[in-house]
């Protein structure tokens, strides 16, 4: 049961690191552990005061550290557990907290447990993975296709005569979440980052960790297209999103509750409202926040879709559930690309004033947007399969000044991804020094956020606008109200929003230069700006 109303992973911003691509210490070309301690001083200035790394454990690297060979240690890319150590430390000194990924679906072909298990059909691990014999026709036993390419979910083992399952690449072997073995193994290995102080988890792929016992073949998708991503030919109706994944969810929980400090657990989760909603747990015993990824799927940015959007998440919320919001992250295209860089504002706006948690991209603060990778650069496994998916274009490194390797390694070596190619001017020392940039913006609402209870914690109240092309709503605790008006359209728009009050004061707009109260009968409001105003209650 959640013990406190409002626990640091209710009211921070959490902040999302792909730690081969934010800053590169040891000066190979790919980001670290060491680069990331050596920006925290950034992070604690932009006013993060969660982190999420991406893993960094021992990896063959198929899916970029997906992949784990060793769940309780840290690949020599990326330093070692002593630097890992130092990381937390350094954060925890500047009061940042920081979360792990945490991969139980699948380990890596080459971790040891799946080398014994597939060492032969009579060894003790054999059963911590998912073996079957093949169809009759010698053909996988089942339909199942791959989250990452379309094709078989199924591998052959020669050496065994049997396929075993990996729901994405050939190298991430899904492990057997019915056999207890399995369950306690990654039970101690959460308490392994507990026990070094590591402030929760961001669990990866969680709704896929239980399959359908009969491994029923899944039906075909009817709304597929050629052209539309492989991985979502099929509905995924008997191989995620079973039963019994919420017991495993309970006991996950149960884990981490063991320990003080309040450990929050975040669940990777693609899935409709209402089963997105069930991770929470009957009893609030579920995990803490089930990612939201409403806007990052959807498919047209008007305000008309979000404000129905945001209403029917708020909706679907039980007492309790709290909140939480993402606008990007390393598997989807980066938001200042879809909607070009200044609706990318009105959009940080958003996620930083909805009601609930909100995780923010590396990067994103700066407007970074989608990389062109060279197709001979491609280095996403997804990419290879469908290059129309490939998901290195939001994983280019983080742009942190305007010098040939952006900052981020050393002149003389070259980057694991080439940059987004814009970084003379999209960085953060330019951004630093420009009041009215993307990240003076970011800084100022997360700020903002982070001083007045209404936005960390306040009721969430949408306004009737008269126009479904502009979002407003209402942030309200105490006797504070704060008022959010996003014009998302191509248009001048001019509003009368006097029924939530006569005058505004505004904090912050997305453009950075207003100051004069705001007159909210005859509200102007031009194409892709945000305003944020506080209102005095019972003007
Ligand atoms: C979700 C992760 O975010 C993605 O990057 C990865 O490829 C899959 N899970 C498999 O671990």
């Amino acid at each position: 049961m959640q013990k406190t109303r409002n626990s640091w992973w209710q009211t921070r911003v959490i902040y999302q690191i792909y730690p081969r691509s934010f800053a590169d210490a040891s000066g190979d070309g790919v980001g670290d552990l060491g680069g990331i301690t050596d920006r925290l001083d950034y992070l604690e200035w932009l006013g993060v005061d969660a982190v999420w790394l991406s893993p960094f454990y021992p990896s063959p690297m198929a899916d970029f550290g997906y992949d784990v060979a060793d769940y309780c240690d840290v690949d020599s890319l990326f330093g070692t557990l002593e630097d890992f150590d130092a990381l937390l430390n350094e954060a925890h000194r500047r009061g940042i907290r920081l979360i792990v990924d945490l991969v139980p679906n699948h380990t890596s072909d080459e971790h040891p447990w799946f080398v014994e298990s597939r060492a032969s059909r009579e060894n003790p691990k054999r059963d911590w993975y998912i073996w079957r014999d093949p169809a009759p026709d010698g053909g996988p036993p089942k339909n199942w296709e791959s989250v990452h390419g379309g094709g078989s979910c199924w591998e052959w083992d020669e050496n065994t005569s049997q396929y075993y399952l990996h729901t994405f690449q050939v190298g991430q072997p899904d492990l057997n979440w019915r056999n207890p073995e399995v369950r306690e193994a990654m039970y101690g290995v959460m308490r392994f980052w507990l026990d070094r102080g590591v402030d929760g988890f961001r669990i990866d792929a969680l709704s896929f960790c239980i399959k359908d016992e009969k491994f029923r073949d899944n039906p075909s998708n009817p709304e597929w297209r050629p052209g539309d991503q492989l991985g979502l030919r099929q509905l995924r109706v008997h191989s995620d999103d079973r039963p019994g994944i919420h017991e495993v969810v309970r006991e996950m929980r149960a884990v981490t509750d063991a320990y003080d400090g309040e450990r929050a657990l975040i669940g990777e989760l693609y899935l409709p409202l209402e089963r997105l909603m069930r991770y929470y747990g009957t009893e609030l015993d579920g995990v803490h926040l089930p990612l939201n990824f409403g806007l990052v799927v959807l498919p047209e940015w008007e305000s008309g879709a979000i404000g129905p959007l945001v209403e029917q998440y708020e909706a679907a919320l039980v007492e309790g559930a709290w909140p939480n919001w993402v606008l990007g992250n390393h598997d989807n295209p980066r938001i200042a690309s879809r909607l070009g860089r200044e609706r990318a504002r009105a959009a940080q706006m958003l996620l930083l004033t909805l009601r609930g948690t909100p995780t923010c991209y590396y990067g994103d603060e700066i407007g970074m947007q989608d990389g062109e990778i060279p197709p001979e650069r491609i280095q996403d496994p997804q990419g290879r399969a469908d290059p129309a998916y490939n998901r290195d274009p939001a994983r280019t490194p983080m742009q942190w000044n305007a010098d040939a390797n952006a900052g981020f390694c050393p002149e003389k070596v070259d980057p694991w991804l080439p940059f987004a190619g814009d970084h003379a001017k999209t960085n953060v020392e330019a951004q630093k020094d420009d009041p009215r940039s993307m990240l003076a913006l970011v800084r100022r609402l997360i700020e903002l956020r982070r001083t007045l209870p209404a936005l960390a914690i306040g009721a969430y109240r949408p306004l009737e606008t008269g126009d479904a092309s502009v979002l407003s709503y209402l942030r309200e605790y105490g006797d504070q109200r704060v008022l959010v008006v996003l014009n998302f359209s191509a248009e001048h728009k001019t509003l009368d929003l006097s029924g939530a009050g006569d005058r505004g004061e505004v904090l912050c707009s997305t453009h950075l230069d207003r100051t004069h109260p705001l007159g909210l009968e005859k509200l102007s409001v031009r194409p892709g700006e945000g305003i944020l105003a506080s209102l005095r209650i019972g003007a």
